[in-house]
């Protein structure tokens, strides 16, 4: 294996998986890079369903190994939603000052211990001989009573981390990247990976 194609648009994202992978005997590209289009419904109910769907598409498409993520906010007041509804929640175009403020009205009179929340992030792994793998992991914090940061994006301005005592908006990307889900979720999925390759199993 000489390449994985990470089934993404996101820079952002990118920019942190190249990161994590700088050590890999391999390049993680993008779609874009891989000169690969992808046309995927994202119809799963699960954050891997999801991740798995993504990256069996671009496997299958391209021939080449394809990570893909799935990512999402669950509020536990909330029944976990928006879950991995995050991004079509209240709908794809509606601003996240508008999500974020739905979710701090919702949760006005709540206090702290019913508050709680975590971001979750599935990444999947897809060989084009039909092999896959998923990892997902969390980070659990609570939803603030009011908007702070600038930093990130999403729901970032209302997830606030009690071990940093500000939300992951007010964190820098470092910061964030060093606690994340999906930064987590990536380092999981990175071990598989090389433990693949001991066994000389990585094709
Ligand atoms: P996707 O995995 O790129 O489809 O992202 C799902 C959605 O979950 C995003 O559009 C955000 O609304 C939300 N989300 C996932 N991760 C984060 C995060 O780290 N900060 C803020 N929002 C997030």
């Amino acid at each position: 294996m000489d390449k994985i194609i990470f089934a993404t648009a996101n820079e952002g994202k990118m920019r942190e998986i190249r990161e994590i992978f700088k050590d890999a005997p391999y390049s993680v590209v993008s779609m874009k890079e891989a000169g690969i289009t992808a046309d995927i419904v994202e119809d799963g109910t699960t954050f891997e369903e999801n991740a798995l769907i993504k990256a069996r598409a671009v496997a299958g498409v391209s021939g080449a190994v394809a990570m893909a993520d799935d990512s999402g906010l669950e509020v536990d007041f909330l029944d976990k939603a928006p879950g991995v509804y995050s991004a079509r929640f209240l709908g794809e175009d509606t601003s996240y000052e508008i999500k974020n403020q739905y979710i701090l009205d919702k949760l006005k009179d709540v206090p702290d211990e019913g508050r709680t929340a975590r971001f979750v992030c599935a990444i999947a792994v897809a060989f084009p001989d039909g092999r896959t793998a998923v990892r997902t992991a969390a980070i659990e914090g609570r939803i603030a009573y009011e908007p702070a940061g600038e930093n990130g994006f999403g729901y970032d301005p209302i997830f606030y981390v009690t071990e940093y005592g500000r939300t992951t908006a007010e964190l820098t990307m470092e910061q964030k990247n060093r606690i994340s889900h999906r930064a987590k979720a990536l380092a999981a999925i990175k071990d598989w990976l090389f433990s693949l390759e001991g066994k000389g199993d990585c094709r």
